[in-house]
């Protein structure tokens, strides 16, 4: 029975580009994970969006003297195009920007507030006396009464990851003009968040493989009191409320951000033939898994969740591999400091799978990792090119000088032959056992074992010698080469899709490399198979490279 699972991915601002710090968190896990289980023959529904609305595509419109829709228009289009570079393979990229997501919201802000779990209350908020305006979430930026970080805004810490009320905000002041804000009354809508914090505690303890930052953030965040928070604000740009008289106001981002991966999943199905496919995605029998990271993990471990149990008749998410950061040359990624890779411009000048190489080997799974050029060119001369490139290019350039480009028949297999092909067994299913439990860096890791035992198989039987004293020797030795080379193919696939597209092709396969499943067996390459011309596989960089990229980067 093949398995059901939904990749819900963050749902990226459009208001600005994407950067490698996005690519580790939440993007390339999604897609390895995606893949694999595309592979496997379940059902993935694999689904995000551009973030469009809120105070962070305002503030970045006004502060360029353009329109939101300007700006969430064009990083719309930009997010669309890097995905397809890169590989990121959504069966959907939407955005909150459609009929179709204010329909959804609406509804689930309606529903709440029938079943009493959304309420009207009087509030205050900070107000710009000399805007004349409230300031909603990044509107205001003042010290984290948590952390003592400086940069905390309205309703949210990136530093601690705490969610924030503006109150409690220490020396405020307006983004817009610097000075001190006031505080006024106005009306808001509160979701009832207090009613869920005993079921949400007990959900979350129960959640024992989940990774334990993820849990451990959760239970701490329960323990510490679930307070009702305003889900409306005092601005022109969002979900408009699904009631009369409030056209002053929105639904705040977050909200209707994380309803995205429903109405994304409704809008995927509408698209389909089956408008009710959706549903498979969302009931029993399916398993979401929600990427993410770790500044995203309460939206989607406390207020999702609750949003889902007031709704009710829908999963709520199964893991939250959320996680933590990737740093850039040591120090952490700013956006305004231009301390970033971005992907466009990554994508302009290299590979795409020497990226998603670099960065799985590095992801901050458990801790915060670090990606410098330095370590880039390293591990594309060092890994890629000289341990699964060149091993590749070897075996196939042999087949083609010694045997005609044709696979010859292994004869019977001496020891050291079954040994690399049971290391292949072993180590093909321990890449599927760390990626089911999204351990995606560990699998990367075996998979690139077998690249390395494959070449000591190698360096061993010597082949290159082998032919001219034993040629039947030499044909076993690259028989068992090539079906232990099949099975990188595989594994490496939901890692590197376009080498081992490559590499698939080059061996002589027909269509494309997903036909073949998450399957190998070593009895998969039979003799006589006409094996093609071997291309590199990955280009070896000049070390300029690390100098010229590390210019780059700052102001
Ligand atoms: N836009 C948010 C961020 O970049 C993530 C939103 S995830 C969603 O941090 F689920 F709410 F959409
Ligand atoms: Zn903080």
């Amino acid at each position: 029975m093949p398995e059901r699972i939904l990749a819900a991915v963050a749902w990226p601002y459009a208001n600005g580009s994407i950067h490698i710090g996005h690519v580790a968190g939440t993007y390339l896990p999604a897609d390895i994970f995606a893949r694999y289980h595309r592979l496997k023959g379940n059902e993935v529904l694999m689904v995000s969006g551009s973030d469009a609305h809120g105070t962070p595509v305002t503030l970045t419109a006004e502060q360029q003297g353009v329109s939101p829709e300007d700006i969430y228009s064009k990083y719309q289009a930009e997010f669309l195009e890097s995905w397809q570079r890169l590989g990121i393979s959504f069966d959907l990229f939407t955005t909150t920007h459609t009929d179709n997501h204010t329909e959804v919201s609406q509804g689930i802000f309606t529903r709440l507030l029938e079943r009493g779990f959304i309420y009207k209350n009087t509030m205050v908020q900070p107000y710009c006396a000399v805007e004349n305006r409230f300031l909603a979430d990044r509107y205001v930026e003042g010290t984290c009464p948590f952390c003592g970080y400086n940069g905390a805004r309205g309703d949210q810490c990136d530093n601690c990851g705490r969610t924030l009320d503006p109150k409690d905000l220490i020396n405020m002041s307006c983004r817009i003009c610097g000075s001190a804000p006031v505080f006024r009354e106005t009306e808001h809508f509160f979701l009832r968040l207090s009613a869920f914090e005993d079921h949400l505690l007990d959900w979350v303890r129960a959640q024992e493989h989940w990774r334990p930052n993820v849990r451990n953030f959760t239970i701490g965040y329960l323990e510490g009191g679930l307070h009702d928070r305003a889900i409306t604000r005092d601005i022109d740009w969002g979900v408009p409320l699904p009631l009369d008289g409030y056209d002053g106001k929105r639904i705040y981002v977050w909200f209707e951000a994380v309803v995205g991966y429903l109405s994304a999943s409704i809008e995927w199905a509408k698209d389909s033939d089956n408008p009710d496919a959706w549903k498979s995605f969302w009931e029993d029998g399916s398993r979401a898994y929600y990427f993410m990271g770790k500044d995203n993990i309460p939206f989607h471990t406390v207020i999702w969740p609750a949003m889902l149990l007031g709704y009710g008749g829908l999963n709520l998410p199964y893991d939250v591999p959320a996680n933590e950061y990737l740093n850039l040359e040591g120090f952490k990624l700013s956006t305004s400091r231009n301390w970033a890779v971005w992907l466009p411009d990554y994508l302009d000048r290299y590979d795409p799978d020497p990226l998603r190489y670099v960065i799985a080997a590095n992801l901050p799974e458990t801790s915060d990792s670090d990606f410098s050029w330095r370590e880039y060119v390293r591990r594309n001369n060092d890994e890629l090119v000289a341990t699964y490139g060149n091993l590749v290019h070897r075996v196939l350039s042999m087949l083609n000088r010694n045997f005609e480009g044709v696979l010859p028949e292994p004869g019977e297999l001496d020891e050291v032959s079954r040994a690399l092909l049971a290391e292949a067994h072993r180590r093909f299913d321990e890449v599927q056992s760390y990626i089911e439990v999204v351990r995606l860096r560990q699998a990367l890791q075996s998979s690139m074992a077998l690249a390395q035992a494959t070449n000591r198989y190698l360096d061993q039987k010597e082949p290159w010698r082998a032919v001219r004293r034993d040629k039947d020797d030499a044909a076993q030795t690259l028989w068992t080469a090539l079906t232990a080379i099949n099975c990188l193919k595989t594994t490496m696939y939901p890692f590197l899709p376009f080498s081992s597209q490559k590499l698939h092709e080059m061996l002589g396969l027909e269509g494309n490399v997903e036909n073949g499943g998450w399957a190998w067996n070593d009895t998969d390459l039979k003799p006589g198979l006409k094996i093609q011309r071997p291309t590199p596989l990955f280009q070896k960089l000049d070390e300029k490279v690390i100098a010229a990229e590390e210019q780059r980067i700052g102001d």
